[in-house]
């Protein structure tokens, strides 16, 4: 038998009670053992709980406590989380955790202190939800050297994109349809700037690179100003819009980045829509590979997590495989830098010409007061230079992939 500890019973806290009770025979047979829910740490009252007997209200019980060999941690934030799972480690207990923000901030800490005392930190929870993209990375495609990784990481922002390019709503509207239906907060700044796409990004890279990738130094561009007269504009070149985080490999440098990007509509990212989250990942052996379902809720990220803890449960020891070391983290390209093309409205443009000369755009859109085109590749340096040449409104600048 295997003793679990969760930490915070909150949504994901309480799908993974859920999930380890339910499934409790089926995931016996597949780990050789029972796990057993020992504790479960939360400073609100459940006395009325049907698992009432469980719930203390200071760590110390747990850390204190031998016969506790796996912590799930899932009460989110860098500072309680992070000296729970700091503590845990230090006294060779496994971790699993769902929370993004603490495996971007520390995860090389944690991992080394981890490897230090000879036990697993796992996080598959902590990218796409219930999506499988950190075991695939470090299991099945480690062969592999990762060229490219591309995804559609949020589902808020996913599901307020997708109203808009189908159902014509502005972004305001969608944004309260979403606080409607639980899928975004009432404090919706983390997904909508990008934030939260931004620490999973930079998790996917730190782990398919094997260098800490400093969270602070990722391009971060959300959703906020777009419109939907871009998301129409685009639909005419042959786009849809979608909040990207990307990661790509130039030279031994990383172009690695968040930002609203036009994704053609061939392309196997567009037809991704609502809450859903898909992760492009392309390997020198293998080409590309493609991950997709639902990156939030309560049951999927809960099924990641315990997932996580039948693998624990299965092997004693530090995984070599899921580790990322401090060095590197100044190998970041600055975004600007960076090629690419991009899809430009300005205002008061009439010489197509020169546009198309400048920018080395193929079709350029006189659509009211504006000219609309995508330009070539180019270094975003170079075209702000040229834009301001121009000296024109620039109404919108957007990538386009
Ligand atoms: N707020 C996140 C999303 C959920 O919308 O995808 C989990 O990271």
């Amino acid at each position: 038998m295997v003793n679990v500890a969760i930490l915070g019973f909150g949504v994901v806290g309480s799908g993974v009670y859920e999930v380890i009770t339910k499934n409790n025979e089926i995931i016996k047979q597949r780990a050789g053992k029972k796990i057993n829910v020992k504790y479960i740490l939360d400073i609100r009252d459940f006395s009325n709980h049907e698992a009432a007997n469980l719930f203390v209200k200071d760590f110390d019980t747990i850390l204190n406590d031998d016969s506790v060999e796996i912590i799930a941690e899932v009460i989110g934030g860098a500072t309680f989380a992070y000296e729970c799972t700091k503590k845990a480690l230090l006294k060779g207990k496994n971790v699993v955790t769902s929370n993004k923000e603490l495996v971007a901030k520390y995860g090389h800490e944690l991992l080394q202190i981890a490897k230090e005392n000879n036990v697993k930190y796992y996080f598959e929870a902590s990218v796409g939800g219930g999506i499988p993209i950190i075991r695939p990375l470090k299991t099945c495609l480690s062969a592999n050297q990762i060229c490219e990784i591309c995804g559609i990481l949020n589902g808020t922002t996913n599901y307020i994109l997708s109203q808009m390019i189908n159902n014509d709503k502005t972004l305001e509207e969608a944004l309260k349809e979403a606080q409607e239906k639980g899928y975004a907060e009432r404090d919706p700044s983390a997904d909508i700037e990008g934030h939260d796409a931004s620490r999973k990004i930079c998790i996917l890279s730190s782990l398919a690179y094997g260098k800490r990738v400093d969270s602070d130094k990722i391009y971060t561009e959300g959703i906020t100003k777009l419109s939907l007269e871009d998301v129409k504009l685009a639909s005419k070149f042959g786009y849809v819009i979608k909040l990207l985080g990307h990661c790509k490999k130039v030279g031994d440098m990383l172009d690695v980045e968040v930002s609203p990007a036009l994704v053609p509509k061939h392309h196997p990212l567009a037809p991704v829509e609502d809450v859903f989250n898909a992760i492009l990942v392309n390997g020198d052996a293998v080409d590309d590979t493609m991950f997709y379902g639902r990156g939030a809720g309560k049951l999927p990220t809960a099924s990641a997590v315990v997932a996580d803890v039948i693998d624990i449960a299965k092997s004693d020891g530090f995984d070599p495989s899921l580790m990322w070391t401090d060095e590197g983290s100044d190998k970041i390209i600055d975004h600007l830098d960076s090629k690419k093309k991009f899809f430009i409205r300005l205002e008061g443009v009439k010489d197509v010409q020169t546009i198309k000369s400048n920018f080395d755009a193929v079709d350029v859109l006189n659509e009211k007061n504006e000219c609309v085109f995508i330009t070539g590749i180019m270094s975003e340096k170079d075209i702000n230079d040229k834009l301001t040449a121009l000296n024109s409104k620039i109404v919108s600048k957007i990538k386009v992939i």
